[in-house]
């Protein structure tokens, strides 16, 4: 597995996977493929973009002539696919963006994939999939499929096309479905980035309703080393789950950031529900650990500080994001408008 076509890379978890490549693989040559949305920054990867093992095509994975030219301007080993609208409150705005990139995209990077006669597809997909789950369970690959939001009903179409292309083409992709990813170079839309940045900053934090629903969390290098053990030893056809093993409540998770930062709870604002908030996502991950060895290794705590610290050394990166299109975002989403 010597040269990886990675979409999605200047994104939150694309970009720590081709850094993370980098170093753990000395031979690997990465070709990372990003049209540069508003979630796309080249600043993801500026201590790595002079590796002579690296190369940025800007570009769009719905286009099919830049998909076949890139794929054929190397000899690619395997295509892995991040590239996508990723947030559940931008799909609940507007859906089209997410109709178009992650299932279209997705069948676009099939198709041309599949004529260049890629060895080997991983597609990047959530365990949102599965829906919601109430106090008690967990998804395993086989849990039917019963996505919620525009995002996860976008991210199965999606899947449903990877194992499509399996069973009708023989087509070798593989599905990797994980749980809440967090870490550094997150977007400060999500809710961990985003509560640091807002609690730094003295503004409110806003939780979605009571905040009792339940999320687990995965650092996101564990993530990665499931990505690359699913790409290296899994099985072509198959499904694998990822997750952390750390289930929480959003307000407890809410109250830990405060009690980190130093920061008091009267921030902390009730607003109103996300319209068809998925109470509950937990993994059960006995196959990916017995079928790819792997199981999630940070400690919740430890990431999460790391994580802490991360943000307050970046300050100026945050800052850079929390202006322009960010500001208005905001303010569409949440009523009020950040000073
Ligand atoms: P992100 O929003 O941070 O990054 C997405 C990247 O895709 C950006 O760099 C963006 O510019 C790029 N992109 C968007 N549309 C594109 C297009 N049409 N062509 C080329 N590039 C395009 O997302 P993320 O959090 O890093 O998520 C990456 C993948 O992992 C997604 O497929 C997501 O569904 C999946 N996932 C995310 C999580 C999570 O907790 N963040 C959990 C499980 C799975
Ligand atoms: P998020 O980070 O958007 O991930 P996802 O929706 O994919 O799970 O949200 C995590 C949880 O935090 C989810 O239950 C919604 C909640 N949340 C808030 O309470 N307030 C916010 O401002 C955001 C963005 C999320």
């Amino acid at each position: 597995m010597k040269t990886l076509l990675v979409t999605g890379g200047c994104g939150f978890i694309g970009s720590n996977f081709v850094r993370w490549q980098l170093q753990s693989y000395p031979d690997v040559e990465i070709v990372n493929v990003d049209k540069l949305t508003y979630a796309g920054n080249l600043e993801n990867l500026t201590d790595i973009e002079d590796d002579p093992r690296y190369r940025f095509e800007k570009g769009d994975i719905c286009d099919r002539s830049f998909i076949d030219r890139v794929l054929t301007s190397a000899s690619i080993d395997a295509v892995v696919n991040f590239a996508a609208e990723s947030h559940v409150d931008r799909s609940i705005l507007d859906s089209g963006p997410f109709i178009q990139t992650n299932i279209v995209g997705t069948q676009v990077l099939l198709d041309a994939s599949r004529k260049a006669e890629i060895g080997r597809y991983l597609q990047v997909s959530t365990d949102e999939v599965y829906g919601t789950l109430g106090d008690n369970g967990y998804f395993t690959e086989d849990t039917p499929l019963a996505p919620n939001s525009p995002y996860s009903a976008s991210k199965t179409a999606a899947d449903l096309l990877v194992r499509a292309y399996f069973h009708t083409y023989g087509f070798p992709a593989i599905t990797t479905r994980c749980s809440n990813n967090y870490g550094p170079w997150q977007f400060p839309e999500k809710l961990i980035p985003l509560f640091i940045s807002n609690a730094l900053a003295d503004q409110a934090l806003p939780v979605y309703g009571k905040g009792n629903n339940v999320r687990d969390w995965i650092h996101v290098l564990d993530h990665c080393r499931g990505i690359d053990a699913a790409l290296r030893s899994g099985k072509p056809g198959e499904v694998y789950n990822f997750g952390g093993n750390s289930e929480l409540t959003n307000i407890d998770l809410t109250l830990k950031l405060l009690d980190a930062l130093g920061k008091p709870r009267t921030l902390i604002r009730h607003v109103e529900d996300r319209a068809g908030h998925d109470f509950r996502y937990a993994i059960d991950t006995t196959k990916s650990e017995h079928e790819l060895g792997w199981k999630p290794e940070m400690d919740f705590e430890t990431g999460l500080h790391s994580t802490i610290d991360w943000y307050l050394a970046n300050s100026a990166w945050v800052d850079r994001i929390r202006s322009g299109l960010y500001l208005d975002y905001y303010e569409n989403q949440y009523g009020t408008r950040l000073a």
